[in-house]
């Protein structure tokens, strides 16, 4: 049963996490960069020294494996000395917000808000927004040109300065990675690293938000999934 208001009708967005559980899958694989920028963006956050918790927001987050992994593994590492981090998860099918539900009672996890909206609506976000960290993994993949075009210029709203962006897309032809980089820097995002491996299609973007803070406008229609 979905409850996907901004989607098509033709996926079963659980089911598309099985392939997470073949270690050698492309979707395994590119989990993997994403964890690792994920990584690389908290331990950049505990070099700032700010007193305050980091925010995290992720867009059609899934079961929320790619934060809530990292954030697990860590605290099972290094228990008693992670910084606080503060999670919203927005989410529209909610066996996959059960499934991120579950997961962190099992590790043990505090501070994450599993939100079932409509990632689609500007409105979504206005008490999860700005954030420090910003996950839109697998999200562009499944949007027109154009609405990608205008998720990328809504991204600002969602940053605070400074933020990671990590992104994900696949380059099957017709491969829109070059204009999505282009667009991310003409509004402000300096590209920390792009992984695109040849062998898969998949690739990861970490950018970081150096442009000027902008107000979230509410009541916008930034997407809908075309699947
Ligand atoms: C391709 S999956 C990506 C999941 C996760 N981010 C990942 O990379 O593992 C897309 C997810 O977006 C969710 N979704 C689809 N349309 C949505 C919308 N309008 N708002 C929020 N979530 C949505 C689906 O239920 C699905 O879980």
């Amino acid at each position: 049963m979905r409850s996907d208001p901004g989607g098509g009708a033709g996926t079963d967005w659980e089911a598309w996490h099985d392939d997470y559980a073949d270690p050698a899958s492309a979707l395994s694989a590119r989990l993997a960069v994403v964890r690792s920028e994920i990584g690389a963006a908290l331990d950049r956050w505990a070099t700032t020294g700010r007193d305050r918790p980091m925010t995290v927001l992720s867009a059609c987050a899934g079961d929320g494996r790619d934060i809530l992994g990292v954030l697990a593994e860590r605290k099972e590492r290094l228990p008693g000395a992670v910084d606080p981090v503060e999670v919203a998860l927005l989410e529209t099918d909610r066996r996959n917000l059960a499934r991120a539900e579950r997961f962190c009672a099992e590790a043990g996890l505090t501070g994450v808000r599993l939100l079932d909206r409509d990632a689609g609506r500007s409105s979504s976000y206005l008490d999860a927004a700005p954030a420090d960290l910003v996950l839109m993994c697998g999200v562009f993949g499944n949007l027109t040109d154009t609405d990608v075009r205008r998720l990328v210029g809504f991204l600002p709203a969602l940053c605070r300065p400074g933020a990671t962006l990590i992104w994900t897309r696949s380059r099957r032809a017709p491969d829109l990675t070059p204009a999505i980089r282009g667009w991310l820097a003409d509004t402000g995002f300096t590209e920390l690293s792009f992984t695109a491996p040849a062998e898969v299609l998949g690739s990861v973007g970490a950018n970081r938000f150096d442009g000027e803070p902008v107000p979230l406008v509410p009541d916008q229609q930034l997407f809908r999934f075309t699947r």
